[in-house]
């Protein structure tokens, strides 16, 4: 028996379709629909992943439609919509355009889905998180975002490409903004226990650092028509697991501050306990005074970014 009864994904571009197509897989909801504004997308992505249910045994029933009253009553939705950067555009390029799409849907949600928790991915998504919450009337606590999520998983791949060991038993944080401000946290980064600054040597870090706040602009560059969407959809559905099954996961995302790390009032990436009702919990970690110093200024950045939000 699935967890939840429905899940909707908003969005039926690379990141909603991948997401979706990972969602039905996991059997997490009894539905799951995948809602966008061009016809024909979501309902021929919605059947093509529907039609792999016998082969992949999952009951999940996938559906497609362009109407936002297909939100009616869903317990989760993941905001992917929106557009995404072309190669020379930071995310912060994206502030006018998506803060439109995102209005209308936000609305939607607040009239068909007042319950639901949402994570929201479309960027310069701390900016966006906030936005969404604002134009919803939803709690903070049910709305928050993908960031630290998927700049961990870069950043832990790239410490285990250079070390040569399992990425599972890399584990540290990425906090502050979802972009070239972004912090990660070497002091509480580890292999199993084992401090990285043993490891690696401190010129090498810098290195990893850097790519790793450069890791979306990497893909772009690559990809030249688009940004990343299998890490990205993948760090999306742990988030979804962890309220599906109420795990009170400790996942770096980005969520309403209230005074953690100095901030209040904005969305800033920062680990949390995620679980059935969305954020329980922000941790207050130790930093160093360069970390400090650095999230300062990933927070300045956000902040920029947030005054430049129209009224819901
Ligand atoms: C990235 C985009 C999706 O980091 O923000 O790949």
């Amino acid at each position: 028996m699935s967890a939840v009864r429905k899940i909707v994904v908003l969005g039926a571009g690379n990141v909603g379709g991948t997401l979706a197509q990972r969602l039905a897989e996991a059997d997490f909801a009894q539905e799951l629909v995948l809602i966008d504004i061009v016809d024909g997308l979501p309902q021929g992505k919605a059947l093509d992943i529907q039609e792999s249910a016998p082969i992949l045994e999952f009951s999940t029933k996938v559906t497609g439609s362009t109407s936002l009253e297909a939100l009616r009553g869903a317990d989760i939705v993941v905001e992917t919509a929106g557009l995404a950067r072309k190669p020379g555009m930071s995310r912060s390029d994206l502030l006018g355009k998506n803060v439109d799409i995102l209005r209308g849907h936000a609305q939607a949600v607040g009239q068909e889905a007042p319950n639901a928790v949402v994570i929201v991915v479309t960027n310069p998504v701390d900016v966006m998180a906030e936005w969404f919450r604002r134009a919803s009337g939803l709690a903070h606590a049910q709305v928050f975002g993908e960031s630290g999520t998927l700049d961990t998983a870069r950043f832990r791949w790239f410490v285990a490409a250079e070390l040569g060991v399992s990425p599972r038993d890399v584990i540290g944080f990425v906090l502050g903004t979802h972009g070239d401000t972004m912090v990660p946290v070497l002091s509480l980064t580890s292999v199993n226990g084992v401090p990285l600054t043993q490891l690696i040597p401190a010129e090498r870090l810098q290195k990893i650092v850097e790519r790793t706040q450069k890791g979306g602009g990497e893909i772009v560059e690559l990809l030249k028509m688009g940004s990343a969407f299998y890490a990205p959809s993948a760090s999306q559905a742990e988030m979804v697991r962890a309220v599906v099954n109420d795990e009170h996961r400790v996942i770096p995302v980005t969520a309403a501050v209230t005074g953690q790390y100095g901030f209040r009032d904005m969305y800033l990436g920062v680990p949390a306990r995620i679980g059935r009702t969305g954020v329980e919990a922000v941790y207050e970690v130790q930093l160093s005074d360069g970390e400090r110093a650095a999230l300062q200024r990933s927070a300045e950045a956000v902040r920029q970014d947030i005054a430049l939000l129209p009224s819901a």
